[in-house]
Parts: structure tokens; sequence; C-alpha cells
């Protein structure tokens, strides 16, 4: 397979590395096709459009149509030869930030219809973060339309696989209360592969096991640790900003986010209180009621079991380590 090249940092390009079972399960849809949507989500940063746009080459030379598109950064790829198809995508892209962004999350399920109708027989749809687009009262009923086209082809197909990934936590449970797609979560690297990323970064940097323990093997933040010249300090305090971490907010769940942070699993206790834990989600600031550690159920490797280290229980866990410290800084500073 082609391996992408990558924008990591303003000047720096990296080969897409590793996510080995991630793309596994990528030829596993097209073999089997997708009974419903997947709903890939994961901590930010974590690499899933990497993986998808990684995904959109290899069902390319599996002889898929693809169409791939990231309405929030006016972003599509089109791997077809039916010229129209493209030429929407490129019309829709043209347009307004606004305009473009409904128009192109709204088009992939036109345009997976245009090719069934002209006989394409393998076709693959990948979505990224369209939720934050058209908006979470649409997030449902927009998977509902995805899951006609699998459900009611216009004419019979071989193959068809359609993806659609989020890092917001709050879709996933406005879609799970339907039975309209199966959730895959996706974890961030696993240690191996991660390596393989690090690697090539060039110039002085900090250890390989640093780095690993600062980001917990979210390429995301592996490039703001980059661009910050390995200044963990101002990425934390970038998150605590991001993410309004305000004396206020923290002092008022004081006692749960010290729990939290000794260990996430707290928040799974019963009398943790809800709308922290919804905050949290919120936020992005942890995974909630995370799936058992079995490949099925996931999108590449699952994470550990439990890593304490790494801020990993077994049904909560923060989305990386520098989250949880920038928790940690906050409640300190309150
Ligand atoms: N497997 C990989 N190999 C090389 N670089 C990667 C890989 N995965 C992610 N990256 C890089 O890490 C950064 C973050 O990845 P990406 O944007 O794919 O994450 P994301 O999960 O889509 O984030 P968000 O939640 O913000 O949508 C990007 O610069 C991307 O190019
Ligand atoms: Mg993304």
């Amino acid at each position: 397979m082609e391996r992408l090249k990558l924008l990591f940092a303003p000047g720096l390009e990296v080969q897409f590395a590793d996510r080995e079972m991630a793309l596994k399960k990528i030829e596993e849809w097209a073999r089997e096709s997708t009974r419903l949507p997947q709903l890939v989500f994961g901590p930010e940063g974590c690499g899933k459009t990497a993986w998808l746009r990684q995904s959109a080459v290899l069902l390319k030379e599996l002889e898929f149509h693809v169409i791939y598109v990231d309405p929030l950064r006016k972003y599509f790829e089109a791997y077809t030869d039916v010229k129209e198809v493209v030429k929407r995508l490129a019309d829709a892209a043209a347009e307004a930030l606004g305009e473009a962004k409904i128009k192109l999350a709204s088009l992939v399920i036109d345009l997976a219809d245009e090719l069934i109708r002209r006989r394409k027989r393998k076709i693959a749809i990948l979505a990224d973060d369209v939720f934050q687009a058209i908006g979470l009262g649409e997030a449902a009923s927009y998977v509902k339309a995805l899951l006609g086209i699998i459900e009611y082809p216009p004419r019979s197909v071989d193959a068809i696989v359609v993806v659609v990934a989020t890092s917001e936590g709050v879709t996933r449970r406005e879609i799970g209360r339907h039975r309209w797609a199966n959730h895959r979560p996706m974890w961030n690297m696993p240690k191996e592969g991660f390596k393989q990323l690090y690697e090539q970064i060039p110039g002085e940097k900090p250890p390989f096991e640093e780095a690993w323990r600062a980001t917990g093997g979210n390429p995301g933040l592996l490039a703001e640790l980059y661009r910050s010249r390995w200044d963990i300090n101002e990425v934390v305090e970038e998150l605590v900003r991001r993410k309004e971490l305000t004396p206020e907010y923290v002092q008022r769940w004081r006692t749960w986010l010290a729990k939290a942070v000794e260990d996430p699993d707290a928040l799974w206790s019963p009398d943790a209180p809800r709308e922290l834990i919804d905050e949290l989600i919120e936020k992005n600031l942890i995974v909630y009621n995370m799936f058992v550690r079995d490949s099925r159920f996931w999108a590449g490797e699952p994470p550990p079991e439990r890593d304490a280290e790494l801020g990993i229980g077994k049904r909560v866990a923060w989305q990386t380590p520098l989250h949880r410290e920038a928790v940690r800084i906050a409640l300190e500073g309150a």
C-alpha cells in the first residue's frame, strides 16, 4: 500500500506510521461490507483523520470507488473515474465555509447513491467530523441516511463500506440511542507504532520514553510538543486554557477531580456527579464507559486494561496523560 505523507507541523511532513490493526479492520470491512455505518470515536488527536485518509488509499487499491470528506476543513478526496462526482465535490468545497460544510456532508449521501446507480459495485464513504459540520441535532438523522444507502441501495452492490469519525464524546451518546451504527472506539497509538512516528521527527528531542509518558501515544499531542519545542509546561497551560479549567470550575468539583486525577475509574462510582462526568466528556478530557479490550470491537489496538501511569482505567480514561496533567495543574493553581 502506498503510505501517505502527512503534514505533521509547519514545514514537517511525516509518513503515515503503523496502525496495522486499524487498517486490517478496513480490509475486513472491505471483504464483508459494513452492515451498519461504523462510528469511530476516540481521543482528540489520536489519529482518526490520518487513518481515514490512509484508509481511502487502501480502499482505492482494493478497487473501491472512494469518497472521503472532511467538511470542517473543506477537504475531500475522491478516488473514482466518475468525473461528475469529483466535480460536484469540488464545487461544494469551493463555496464559502458555512455552505461548503453542509454541502460536503450531505453530498456524500447523494454521490454514493449516484455511484451505485452507475453500476459501480464497490463503494466506500468515509466521513470525517461531519457532526461538527451539520450540528449535533442532525447527527442521528445523518447516520440514518447513511444506513439507508447500505440497506436500500438503488441497485445491488458487491461491497459497501461506511465509516464516520468524530472526536465529540457527546455524539456517541446522541447516536447510541438508536441502533443505526456500530460504535468503534479508537485509542492513541500503540507504543511500537508511536515509536515509528517519533523516529521521523528531526532535531533534538526528549527521549522516547518521555514523549510516550507525556502523550500516551497521541500523535496530535506529539505534534503540539514539537511545535512548542518540547515545552511540556506550555502545552499543558494551553490545554488548561482550551478546556476552560478556570479556578472557579475546578474549585466547584475539587474533590471529584482530585480523585479522578488519582484514578479515573473513581468517576465510574455511582456517587460520581453525572454533571461533572458529562462536562468532562464534552470537554474531551476523558473517555467514559470504555469498551472491553477485545480488538473485535475496536478500530485498531485497544488500550491496556489499566495503566495508572497513562491515566487509563478499566471503565474511564483520561484522553492522554497531559489532559490529566492539565486538570492537576488547574487544581494546584485554584
Ligand atoms: N499513523 C500516523 N502516522 C503519522 N502521523 C500521524 C498518524 N496519525 C496521526 N498523525 C498525525 O498526528 C496529528 C493528529 O492526527 P489526526 O488529525 O489524524 O487526529 P484526529 O484524531 O483526527 O484529531 P481530531 O480529534 O482533532 O480530529 C496529525 O498531524 C497527523 O498527521
Ligand atoms: Mg480529525
